[in-house]
């Protein structure tokens, strides 16, 4: 992956190409072994003007004429690459396929990537009226401290856990700890959710090289295999749904994913979950099967899911300080969990770590993807 942050030297073609190429020589493979590219892209139309995102990649790999798709489904974008990917091979059509993501998304001002980003809501029902991602999760954040009892001195912690993680990850946007005090003492964007509970606006890209067990067993010793690959759906809109407190669609994508690789949440070792906002995380926790509902901002106090618990959680930083290109995230966890299960993942290694999990959302939870990976 690129270092995920503001890259105004750097244009989307050139994010991509770097990734692609840092792939290449991870796998120790040539271009020309791939047979094909699935790539995330949110929306490159409206940050950069620029569509026809998987061409350009492949162009600017040197991978043409190979097949080069686009896949969209907002910040769940790169997790549905990887899928597409996956399933080329498991279905027989594809023997080695590169899954990528990118975003460049500070090229415009906030108010700019507020409105795109606001094309994952619903638009006729959510953004129209005003509605803005922080202030659709700061709904849900309500209705859980409303019915959980969960604070906001909880969701802070979730803030501070993972720029901790981000201070020991070069790839990361914010590579700096933030004690609680200033998470609490940031401004609020739409309370309960303040500065340092968003994730913020980044420029990056990821890309990763999946080949079929034949193939994976002649160009490495030490493959990471993907037990478990799963996806659900959910309404656009919030207010249709059942429950503000969670996500169906996670819970629905991890039942399925637990019954594919035949564990149960107790048995991962890490887990790369999508902390867009701090409450997201908790969600997660839950949705997951991690905690019991509504209990994780308790976990959360007594310390668990930190580098050095028993199960740790966005090691990389999470989107929270990491970064959240939003169409390179869903990869990014996929490099982050296989950098954890071959034991090179430096000062935030967790040890033994043998099963990971990665659970990318789309938008407020219309779209879920969630990947089991094992050593
Ligand atoms: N976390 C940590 N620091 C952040 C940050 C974040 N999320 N966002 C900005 N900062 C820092 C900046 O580095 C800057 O610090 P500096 O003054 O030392 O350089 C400062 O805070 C102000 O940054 P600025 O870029 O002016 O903030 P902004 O007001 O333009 O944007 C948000 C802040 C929270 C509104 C914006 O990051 C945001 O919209 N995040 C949510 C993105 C989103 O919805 N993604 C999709 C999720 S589904």
């Amino acid at each position: 992956m690129t270092k995920f942050g503001e890259h105004w030297e750097q244009s989307l073609r050139d994010l991509a190409a770097k990734a692609g190429a840092a792939a290449v020589q991870d796998a120790n493979i040539q271009g020309k072994d791939i047979e094909a590219m699935y790539i995330g892209n949110m929306s490159g139309g409206r940050f950069i003007g620029q569509e026809h995102i998987g061409a350009l990649a492949a162009d600017s790999l040197g991978l043409n004429p190979i097949p080069a798709t686009r896949v969209e489904a907002a910040c769940a974008s790169g997790g549905l690459a990887f899928r597409q990917a996956y399933l080329s091979i498991a279905g027989g059509a594809f023997d080695m396929v590169v899954a990528g993501g990118v975003e460049k998304m500070t090229d415009v001002l906030t108010g700019q990537a507020t409105t795109t980003l606001g094309g994952a809501a619903d638009q006729e029902w959510e953004t129209f009226f005003g509605a803005t991602f922080p202030s659709l999760y700061a709904l849900m954040a309500k209705r859980h401290m409303h019915d959980y009892g969960t604070t906001e001195e909880q969701l802070a912690k979730v803030s501070v856990k993972n720029h901790a993680n981000g201070a020991k990850n070069p790839y990361a946007q914010f590579q700096r700890e933030l004690s609680l005090e200033t998470v609490m003492n940031s401004s609020y964007v739409a309370e309960p959710l303040k500065l340092l509970d968003c994730s913020p606006i980044t420029d990056g890209a990821a890309a990763v090289i999946l080949a079929s067990e034949e193939k994976a067993k002649q160009i490495t010793d030490n493959p990471i295999w993907i037990k478990a690959s799963a996806q659900a759906s959910d309404t656009l809109a919030l207010h249709t749904r059942q429950s503000l407190t969670g996500l169906a669609a996670t819970r629905t994508a991890a039942r399925k994913a637990y019954e594919q690789a035949k564990i149960k949440p107790g048995d991962l070792d890490l887990a790369e979950v999508h902390d867009c906002f701090t409450i997201a995380e908790l969600m997660a926790i839950e949705d997951l099967g991690i905690t019991e509902k509504g209990m994780s901002g308790k976990h959360v106090d007594q310390g668990e899911f930190t580098l050095d618990s028993r199960l740790p959680i966005n090691t990389s930083g999470g989107l929270k300080s990491c970064g959240h290109p939003v169409g390179a995230t869903g990869i990014k966890q996929i490099a982050e969990l296989t950098w954890q299960l071959r034991g090179q993942a430096g000062k935030r290694q967790v040890n033994g770590a043998e099963i990971g999990l990665a659970h990318n959302v789309g938008g407020s939870g219309a779209t879920v993807s969630v990947h089991i990976l094992s050593r």
